[in-house]
């Protein structure tokens, strides 16, 4: 299975791009990308988008397409989606209707150094990704304490299954949309 992962964070040390690596190594017999440089995509604009998918947009486009599966790992800012990963999802929901993410198996991680992990802002971004068309899992996971339990390479005992749980559903609904 080909699977991308989206970290919304693009600090150095970020808890959510460690969660986001953690699914490669849980999931060594997948082709696992990761992306985590989302600041390099310009700011969602209409005359833009007019003139041509951006090149970033277009290689973040590309690799959504090629995947079978999409997990985005979202840090929650206020309650909320970064801007940063809004912005990329804005660009990867146009066209209006026909979004790149539109039918495609997506599962929504979160992390924060708080008590609900970043679930508010996943929360949103299931809504918003279920309103562009993907297939949203409702189970997802979220991080709390993730400066204790994301603080090295090294995972979280209590991470691992979770993560892995959350995974194989990914897997499972994957393999039901190929059949179908
Ligand atoms: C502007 C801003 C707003 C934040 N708001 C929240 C919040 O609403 N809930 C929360 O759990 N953490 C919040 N945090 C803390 C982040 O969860 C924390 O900085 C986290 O490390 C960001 O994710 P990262 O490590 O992947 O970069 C906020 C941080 C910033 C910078």
């Amino acid at each position: 299975m080909k699977l991308l992962v989206i970290s919304g964070s693009t600090r150095k040390g970020s808890f959510n791009t460690r969660l986001a690596q953690l699914v490669a190594v849980l999931r060594p017999s997948d082709e696992v990308e990761v992306v985590s440089n989302l600041a390099e995509l310009p700011f969602y604009d209409g005359d833009t988008e007019v003139q041509g998918w951006p090149e970033t947009v277009s290689g973040l486009r590309e690799a959504v397409d090629a995947a079978d599966g999409v997990v985005i790992v979202t840090p929650e800012y206020n309650g909320a989606v970064p801007g940063v990963l809004s912005n990329a999802v804005d660009w990867l929901s146009r066209p209006a209707g026909d979004s790149v993410l539109k039918n495609k198996v997506v599962q929504v991680l979160s992390a924060s150094p708080g008590r609900y992990g970043g679930a508010r802002a996943a929360g949103l971004l299931r809504e918003v990704l279920g309103r562009i068309g993907a297939i949203v899992l409702e189970s997802g996971l979220s991080v709390d304490s993730a400066h204790l339990k994301l603080k090295d390479e090294t995972p979280d005992p209590v991470i691992v299954p979770a993560l892995t749980a959350a995974l194989d559903e990914l897997a499972f609904a994957v393999s039901r949309e190929v059949a179908a």
